[in-house]
This record gives C-alpha cells, sequence and structure tokens, in this order.
C-alpha cells in the first residue's frame, strides 16, 4: 500500500485516539521507590546532587514509605547508613542495625499493601566502600563476600523483608542467598538480583547519598559498559540460581538489554533509573532547558517500552500522583 493510502497521522489525530493505541502502559504499581535512611539523623538531610532526594531519619522514612504506598507506588527499595563503617561492614550483619530497623519500621507502616525491598550489598557499611571484603592484597573477595551476603539476607528476612536485592555483582551472590535464606526456614523471602550492573559514572550522585567512602572503582566486579552478550549471561546464570526477578541498571544507557533479556527469561525484568539520570533531568530542568514533568514520564515510559516490567525510580511517588 503505503502512502496516500497508508497514513500513520491518523492514529495521531485527538488525545482519545491517541490513548486508544497507546503500546506502553506506566503505572504507578509497576515503579519502586529507592529510599536512603541514616542511623541517628534528626530528621531528613538533603543531598545536594540529587534535588528533591534526602537522607531518610527513621520518622521521615515512615512518611515517605507511608506517602508511597498512598500514592499507589508498588513497592520501595531501602538503603541504609550507618553511623560506623569498618573493613568488614559488620553494622550490616547487626539485627538492630539501620537497614534492619528500617525494615521493622517500612513494614510496620504499609503491611502487604507495598512490596518491602532491600539493598543486599556491603558498600554502604565498609569503610573502603568495596562492595565486600578485601582479602590480603586487597583485591576484593567474592567468596568470603558470600557468606557475609548470606548472614545479611537473613538479618533481613528477619526483619520481615519481601525481596532482597544483592546489588554486590559477586559470582553465585543469588545462589547463595537463596540457600541461607531457605535453611534459615525464610523460602518466601523474593531476591531481586542486580544482574546486569555495570560499572557506571551515573551512579556518582548515589556515592553522595550514602556517604560512600570508595576509593578507585568497582570494574573488577561490575560489567564492562562495552559488552551486552556478558549482561544476558549474568541474567541466565541469575535465574538458575534461583532469582525471582532481574534487573539492569542503569536503565537509559543500557535499554538494548531489556528486549534482550526479555526474551530469554521467564522471569519479571527491572531496571533501575540511577541517580544520575534522576540528576541530569533535575539539573537540566532547573536550569529551565527542559519540561521536567515531560521528561520524568518520558524517561520512564522508554523504560517500560523497552521492556522493563519494573522500574526503579526516584520520581516514584511523584510520578504516581500524576498518574491518579
Ligand atoms: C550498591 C548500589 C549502588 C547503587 C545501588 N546499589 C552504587 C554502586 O554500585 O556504586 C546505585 C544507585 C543509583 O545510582 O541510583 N549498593
Amino acid at each position: 500500500m503505503g502512502y496516500p493510502a497508508e497514513r500513520p497521522r491518523r492514529l495521531r489525530e485527538s488525545r482519545a485516539v491517541r490513548a486508544l493505541v497507546a503500546e506502553t502502559t506506566l503505572a504507578s504499581r509497576q515503579l519502586v521507590l529507592p529510599l536512603f535512611v541514616r542511623e541517628r539523623a534528626d530528621g531528613p538531610v538533603p543531598i545536594a546532587s540529587m534535588p528533591g532526594v534526602v537522607q531518610h531519619s527513621r520518622d521521615s522514612l515512615r512518611k515517605a514509605v507511608a506517602e508511597a504506598a498512598e500514592a499507589g507506588v508498588g513497592g520501595v527499595m531501602l538503603f541504609g547508613l550507618p553511623l560506623v563503617k569498618d573493613a568488614t561492614g559488620s553494622a550490616a550483619l547487626d539485627p538492630d542495625g539501620v537497614l534492619a530497623v528500617a525494615i521493622r519500621d517500612a513494614v510496620a507502616e504499609v503491611g502487604d499493601a507495598v512490596v518491602v525491598m532491600s539493598d543486599l550489598c556491603l558498600d554502604e557499611f565498609t569503610d573502603h566502600g568495596h562492595c565486600g571484603v578485601l582479602d590480603a592484597e586487597g583485591r576484593v573477595d567474592n567468596d568470603a563476600t558470600l557468606e557475609l551476603y548470606a548472614q545479611m539476607a537473613v538479618v533481613h528476612a528477619e526483619a520481615g523483608v519481601d525481596m532482597v536485592g544483592p546489588s554486590g555483582m559477586m559470582d553465585g551472590q543469588v545462589g547463595r542467598v537463596r540457600t541461607a535464606l531457605d535453611e534459615a526456614g525464610h523460602a518466601d523471602t523474593s531476591i531481586l538480583a542486580y544482574s546486569a550492573k555495570y560499572a557506571s559514572a551515573f551512579y556518582q550522585p548515589f556515592r553522595e547519598a550514602i556517604d560512600s567512602s570508595l576509593v578507585g572503582d568497582r570494574r573488577t566486579y561490575q560489567q564492562d559498559p562495552a559488552n551486552a552478550r556478558e549482561a544476558l549471561r549474568e541474567a541466565l546464570l541469575d535465574v538458575g540460581e534461583g532469582a525471582d526477578v532481574v534487573m539492569v541498571k542503569p536503565a537509559l544507557g543500557y535499554l538494548d538489554l531489556l528486549p534482550l533479556i526479555r526474551s530469554h527469561v521467564t522471569v519479571p525484568v527491572a531496571a533501575y533509573c540511577v541517580s544520575g539520570e534522576y540528576a541530569m533531568v533535575e539539573a537540566a530542568a532547573a536550569n529551565g532547558w527542559i519540561d521536567r514533568q515531560r521528561a520524568v514520564l518520558e524517561t520512564l515510559t522508554s523504560i517500560r517500552r523497552a521492556g522493563a516490567d519494573v522500574v526503579l525510580t526516584y520520581w516514584a511517588t511523584e510520578v504516581a500522583g500524576w498518574l491518579r
């Protein structure tokens, strides 16, 4: 056929017809809000490179979780900032540590209404800032780290978390965490695997958000941005080890991986729109260079269109309000 019989513009004529044929939905239930909680904070502490995002106190965390639930957000992902860091991140294993307390608070606030998730990683807790413990040569020790993740997962499960998010990119982390959870009687606790997590410049605002003490980089464990097949390999390994959801991170620079992974696994696929992606949009919008609301909705819709079932985004509660 072709033009003039074919005129794709006909399906763009009105708001109604555009809505009728829209291929992608963006719903608040598909969004997960990452939240930071700082041990002994008196109130929310702003994060300069993430305008609008804060390090929460216990009280303000509970409020933020309640607001997210009220807005219809599907989940929250909790990150804890301990008062004291050390070489092995021992505060991460404390059943009364900042993250375990935050999990209990969040669950007490929302019960089953929102999926409560926790970051399962040591970088917020180690004084060197790496996601695992170091060996005698100063390298990140994969297998020693797995034992700590296993214990940390049980602490989170005991605090009532619905889903743990192992984000350290250690080999075998999903399988080790699954075994630990099962052996401790937590077969119902799910695993959201950070399967394809890249060594990205776009995490920099997050490092401010968690007061990261990292020197150097994470290139021996996070993925090389040049690789796509490797992401599929990681996702398939994680599914084999028992991942309930697999995730790609960051989102925008890695949209190509979403349909690739989506077509090879049957579990839900998530994408994390990270701190640097948030900061770029916020900075441009603050300068009047882009329309903030349109840019945010376009960003999240693109991530859904590429194949993400679930999107982690710092805009979750606000966007859920817009989608009402
Ligand atoms: C590691 C972790 C990171 C992020 C989430 N989990 C940082 C890193 O790997 O350096 C980044 C999130 C973001 O940038 O929004 N615990």
